[in-house]
């Protein structure tokens, strides 16, 4: 794909990545991403904003042929899927300076061996014109590492935003245009790697609030046309109560803890609590990391394997305890053969969340009237803290 116009001297020269699945070595990418560069040209400076994951390298040196030279290249974040092809670039053009926060500096010095009097640091709230365009540098740290910043082109009030408001779908087109498929693979993206970070978060979005963005470019996925619509979707995430929903992750060996999962999903509907229900075995992570954003009681299921909880089940309670979601309540279900410390030792792993825990139901074999009587008060309880905290 040949670079792409935005606006006047404004260009994406970025590259899709159609094929990708899988960032991390842990978030699913069900529909690809991109890596979004931009050149801007001013009348006297031209600046390079980020750019692309190394193995896509070619794609960006391809479009950077027929530009005579590059004063400037801005590196918002240090993660290589963005800084990664920052050395070609630099090879590429001898003298242009990069341009990141001061702790950036330090970071692209370790991860890419970049040489320091190649980095000029600026900081919260600095200028560079480029002659008859400015750029303006906003820190805006921990959206997710804690080097970030955002620019913000004054003249064409777009606001270069990497990871922040991004999402993670590779497409030809270039802008938003269907709002309901960003909508879910940003919050996927949000819940993946910005939901730990949401007070920061919080900090930022106050912090642009003042900005008039006509536009929003973000590192991953398309441009926003329309940014308020990003941006309310993020108020959301991260300041609204959680929702009377209950999350529910489970895995079952032999089917004991599969019926005790029916009858409690049964019995909270009942009692008129939404339900989200996973199973570890087949689902996309992804989906229960959007599902994590909104849930106001988190439940997970697991019957007790080699004296403890299924493997499955603790990576979900260590997924959990990562992603820090904002649900107020926590129980544990599951089953047991003979014994065993599958209750203590998933306990043991969600020491980041702030919840508080629900009696466990935690049964010997095929669950007893009394073990379905026990999920019974749990769901009671659940639907009884729900209606006290006006969850809706
Ligand atoms: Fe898209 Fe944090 O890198």
């Amino acid at each position: 794909m040949k670079a792409r116009k935005i606006t006047e001297q404004v260009y994406w020269m970025g590259a899709v990545d159609w094929d990708r699945r899988m960032f991390d070595a842990l978030i699913p990418l069900p529909d690809g991403t991109s890596y979004n560069s931009y050149l801007v040209q001013g009348s006297e400076k031209t600046v390079l904003l980020d750019t692309v994951d190394p193995p896509m390298e070619e794609e960006l040196l391809d479009k950077l042929e027929g530009v005579p030279k590059i004063d400037y290249l801005v590196s918002h974040h240090a993660e290589q899927d963005h800084s990664g092809t920052l050395p070609a670039v630099l090879e590429m053009f001898p003298d242009a300076q990069i341009v990141c926060t001061t702790k950036a500096k330090g970071m692209l010095m370790d991860l890419l061996k970049l040489p320091e009097d190649a980095i000029l640091a600026v900081e919260d709230g600095d200028t560079l014109s480029l002659g008859d365009k400015t750029l303006k540098f906003l820190y805006t740290p921990w959206v997710h590492w804690p080097e970030t910043m955002v620019s913000y082109l004054e003249e064409d009030r777009i606001l270069f935003s990497c990871d922040f408001f991004g999402s993670h779908i590779a497409t030809s087109d270039l802008f938003v245009t269907d709002q309901a498929r960003v909508y879910e693979a940003a919050k996927r993206y949000f819940a993946e790697i910005m939901m730990p970070f949401k007070s920061q978060i919080a900090k930022n979005l106050d912090k642009l609030k003042d900005l008039d963005i006509r536009m929003i470019a973000p590192s991953h996925g398309q441009i926003y046309p329309e940014p308020w619509f990003i941006m309310e979707a993020y108020k959301d995430w991260v300041h609204s109560e959680p929702r009377n929903t209950v999350v529910l992750p489970y895995v079952s060996m032999h089917g004991s803890t599969k019926m005790m999962v029916d009858h409690l999903v049964s019995s909270l509907v009942e009692k008129g609590v939404r339900v989200e229900q996973f199973n570890l075995e087949v689902t996309d992570i992804g989906k229960l990391a959007i599902a994590l954003v909104d849930a106001g009681t988190i439940v997970l299921g697991t019957p007790t394997m080699h004296a403890g909880p299924h493997p499955y089940a603790a990576y979900c309670a260590l997924l959990a305890n990562v992603l820090r979601p904002k649900a107020k309540f926590l129980s544990i279900i599951g089953s047991y053969g003979w014994g065993g410390k599958t209750i203590e030792q998933l306990s043991g792993m969600i020491s980041n969340l702030k919840v508080e825990v629900l009696e466990p139901v935690y049964n010997k074999g095929l669950p007893s009237e009394s073990d379905l009587q026990a999920l019974d008060q749990l769901a009671e309880s659940i639907a009884a803290k729900h209606r006290e905290n006006g969850f809706k």
